[in-house]
């Protein structure tokens, strides 16, 4: 089989960046990653290819963003295959930088999450958003792209990545990509390498309580209180599932809702072990 034709090309800094990026085709679509790339990050890559002249891939795993050092320390890690991806993918360019090149010597200023960052991931991971907004205001100022693309997967993400976008007047588009799942529903993350074989085989209970969540709500139930114990009790079924949260959030403010009459989003928190894994699905 013939090589792809397409040099990736990889770099490292901010001046680098700047000059690869100079004579760039326009649009340019941004698909901001912390590695260890799947089929998820796949889909937000083909999505931006087929939408833009030019495709950057970021690759940094973002200290700022975890909320302690043992899960930032285990998080995977592996450059050469993601690259490969990258290359497979045709994407133009790679940046995957050095943490000093993100947050230079002295860094001291960070994007602070307003009302829509608060609940759900916000209250569970205290100083998470500020980390993943503040990093991708820096990746939306460096790459300048005209569209960059979120995964529903990380449902909050979108939302708070867009509001800021939107508050601090950013050139750049933020666009929402379906999730990616496996053949029995789990949505891929790259914590899903973390799960024992027998957490791995309770892990798509998450899609299972959501759907039943779903076909409830599509049945005519409209009580919040009751599909958030539709989704618990599923979940109750695995001996291996240790809730932390089942919500059903207005579709725009992610306020606990106690009634559904328009847009909503299902979402879930669940740990396995050591491993947290979230998922949701919105409605309608
Ligand atoms: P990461 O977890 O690497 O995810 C990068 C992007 O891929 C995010 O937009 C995420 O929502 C999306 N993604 C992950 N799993 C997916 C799936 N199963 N289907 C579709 N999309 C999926 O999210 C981050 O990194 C970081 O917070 C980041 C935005 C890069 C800032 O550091």
């Amino acid at each position: 089989m013939a090589t792809s034709e397409v040099q990736l090309e990889v770099v490292r800094t901010r001046g680098e960046l700047r000059r690869a990026l100079a004579a760039a085709p326009r649009p340019i679509g941004l698909v901001p990653t912390m590695g260890w790339l799947h089929e998820g990050h796949r889909s937000l890559i083909q999505r931006a290819r087929s939408e833009n002249a030019t495709t950057v891939v970021t690759i940094f795993v973002n200290p700022r963003q975890f909320n302690s050092p043992e899960d930032l320390a285990r998080y995977p890690r592996s450059e050469g295959r993601d690259l490969a991806i990258c290359a497979e993918e045709a994407v133009d360019l790679v940046f995957a930088p050095p943490v000093d090149e993100v947050y230079p010597p002295g860094f001291d200023t960070t994007v602070s999450i307003g009302a829509v960052g608060q609940p759900l991931e916000g209250a569970a991971r205290p100083g998470h958003f500020e980390g993943v907004a503040t990093v991708v205001a820096i990746l939306f100022a460096l790459v300048g792209a005209d569209r960059a693309y979120f995964g529903q997967k990380d449902a909050q993400q979108v939302m708070v990545v867009r509001r800021m976008a939107i508050d601090l007047a950013l050139p750049t588009d933020v666009i929402a990509c379906p999730t990616v799942r496996e053949a029995d529903g789990l949505a891929l993350s790259s914590r899903n390498v973390h799960l024992s074989a027998a957490e791995r085989e309770a892990a798509p209970i998450l899609h299972r309580a959501l759907l039943a969540a779903r076909s409830r709500w599509a049945a005519g139930e409209r009580s919040a209180k009751t599909l958030r114990q539709v989704m618990s009790d599923e979940l109750a079924l695995e001996p291996l599932a240790k809730v932390e949260y089942t919500s059903v959030a207005d579709g725009q403010t992610l306020r606990e809702l106690a009634r559904v009459d328009g847009a909503a989003l299902l979402s879930l928190a669940v740990r396995f072990g050591s491993t947290r894994l979230i998922d949701n699905e919105p409605l309608p």
